[in-house]
């Protein structure tokens, strides 16, 4: 949970004009029409009791003069509307969860990587999964399973996801499972990224920086986004502010590193000590930078999944019996590129839907499924990956990583991504022979590989989405199709045929209630000579 700047709830703290319809607005613009209605209304109506419910249990949210909630700037929203803590929002959000787990002496098994979710009869009923350090396996037998294991976006060479998280596990959990996934072509790239050094490079700069007044900059010194965005500027949507990075970049109008500048020096020290505690400490730690006195350099980092499962709105159960999911590995709220504060939002609120639903369904269930050749199976799967082999784990997925960095990234073309398709077969053959063993570290060589594997599937997902998606729209930006095509207001829906190959077909969007229509203004868009491949 890296989103740092902040958590959206109409609480109208700063603008009383705000409210849930408004948000429900924001977000279905910003996502350009693809977010499932129904999802996003529960989203923005459930969001502002979700804080307060946070805030009870000890959640240190800044606070105004008068000590309520304060919200500050994001970008798109049409009212401040992000609570925060500092720059450090989702840690705290953690911090609060872990200490009610524990109060409530919630049980966390830790170390166990799942290899395989067991289903018997289209019913999920428990998980496979070994401990990474002493390679200890465990069948954990269960009612209802709710998946929570995040998106995809380390797919790519640069992104603001740790090493080994988001690797696009849990879509390979829940295809294999007999689930559905929709539109994996679907990824944010935040505008701003660190760049340098490399094992930095990615890791995120929050948009809280330009919520509190910060400027792009290019190596001129003039502030482009008046170019891209001139009403909104550094605040535009997510998707115009990358292309906008990417394009200064592209034209030769970035910095030495390969980026553009980010500037908050004008806010001075003690205002960036107190709103970005966090930027002032990463920048120093990793360049000796004092962003009070200089400017960062940033560019685009892959940032979020808004693709994933296909879940029910209301319950998160996927289409398999007792198998529920939540959070970014989820599809439906985001659509086509996410609102920036919404996904923490997302996770609290669906977390709890998602923990509600499997536990009633749970209490309704009057035997308990258990399916010893099931259990077999998935053993069996997990032995055959322990062999030597020519192929080491490591450099075939950062082969994966290059291949969608240059073949899939902000800016995609039909051409380009068909070669990504082969190189990625290449790659699926040289995993074949993958050397796994344990080490003195344990089992990690294991988790890597299958890692790997999931990662070869969530890549092959996104690339043949974003092949069929021949428009541009919101977060998908294709060169060779600059413009939105209304007949493209569809979701494309991925399975696994019955041998094991995926399978893509289109899905048409739900209408928006008539009532709630009325809070979207559709003003067109298009980034017609604007792209640059
Ligand atoms: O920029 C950020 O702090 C990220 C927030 C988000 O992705 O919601």
């Amino acid at each position: 949970m890296l989103a740092a700047g902040g958590i959206n709830a109409a609480l109208g703290t700063r603008d009383p004009e705000d409210s849930w319809q408004q948000h429900f607005a924001d977000t279905m613009k910003e996502g350009y029409y693809l977010a499932d209605p129904d999802t996003v209304e529960l989203l923005v109506r459930e969001a502002p009791a979700a804080v307060l419910e946070l805030d009870d249990w000890g959640c240190e949210f800044a606070r105004t003069e008068d000590g309520r909630i304060d919200q500050r700037y994001f970008g798109a929203h049409k009212y401040r509307r992000t609570a925060y803590a500092g720059d450090y929002t989702g840690r705290a959000i953690i911090e609060t969860l872990a200490a009610k787990a524990d109060e409530r002496r919630i049980p966390i098994q830790e170390h166990q990587y799942v290899s395989r979710l067991l289903v018997a009869d289209g019913r999920c009923f428990g998980a496979l999964a070994f401990d990474i350090y002493s390679g200890e396996r465990t069948v954990y037998l269960a009612d209802a399973v709710i998946l929570a294991a995040g998106g995809h976006t380390r797919l790519w060479r640069r992104s603001s996801s740790r090493r080994d998280e988001n690797t696009g596990d849990g879509m390979w959990l829940a295809l294999t499972a007999g689930a559905q996934l929709a539109d994996m072509e679907l990824v944010q790239f935040h505008p701003t990224g660190m760049v340098h050094p490399e094992t930095w490079a990615g890791t995120l700069v929050t948009e809280a920086v330009r919520g509190e007044g910060g400027h792009l900059l290019n190596a001129s010194g003039e502030r482009y986004m008046q170019r891209y965005d001139p009403d909104r500027m550094e605040l535009s949507t997510r998707d115009r502010v990358a292309l906008a990075n990417y394009t200064e970049i592209a034209e030769g109008r970035g910095t030495p590193n390969g980026g553009v500048y980010l500037d908050i020096s004008h806010r001075g020290k003690d205002f960036i000590l107190e709103k970005l505690p966090r930027m002032y400490r990463q920048f120093l730690e990793a360049q000796m930078l004092d962003i009070s006195e200089t400017p960062m350099e940033v560019a685009p980092t892959a940032h979020y999944s808004m693709g994933g499962v296909i879940v029910d709105p209301e319950t998160h159960a996927t289409n398999v019996e007792g198998l529920y999911a939540a959070g970014e590995v989820t599809s439906g709220v985001h659509g086509a590129n996410r609102l920036g504060g919404n996904s923490l939002a997302e996770v609290l609120v669906f977390g709890r839907r998602a923990g509600e639903a499997a536990a009633a369904y749970s209490g309704q269930i009057r035997m308990a499924l258990r399916a010893p050749d099931v259990i077999e199976a998935a053993v069996a799967d997990l032995d055959s990956f322990v062999k030597e082999g020519d192929e080491l784990t490591r450099p075939l997925q950062r082969a994966v990583r290059n291949t969608m960095w240059e073949h899939c990234g902000v800016v995609r073309s039909e051409e380009n991504l068909t070669a990504g398709l082969e190189r990625l077969h290449t790659i699926r053959e040289r995993a074949a022979a993958v050397d796994v063993r344990p080490t003195s570290e344990g089992w990690q060589d294991l988790a890597i590989a299958l890692d790997l594997r999931s990662t070869l599937l969530a890549a092959e997902a996104t690339l043949r989405g974003a092949l069929a998606r021949r428009e541009t729209r919101g977060a998908h930006f294709r060169a060779d199709y600059p413009d939105k095509d209304p007949a493209m207001r569809v979701n494309f829906v991925l399975s696994l045929n019955e041998t094991g190959e995926l399978q893509i077909e289109r899905q048409p969007t739900s209408p928006v209630r008539e009532d709630l229509r009325t809070w979207l203004d559709d003003a067109e868009y298009t980034v017609a000579g604007r792209l640059l491949e």
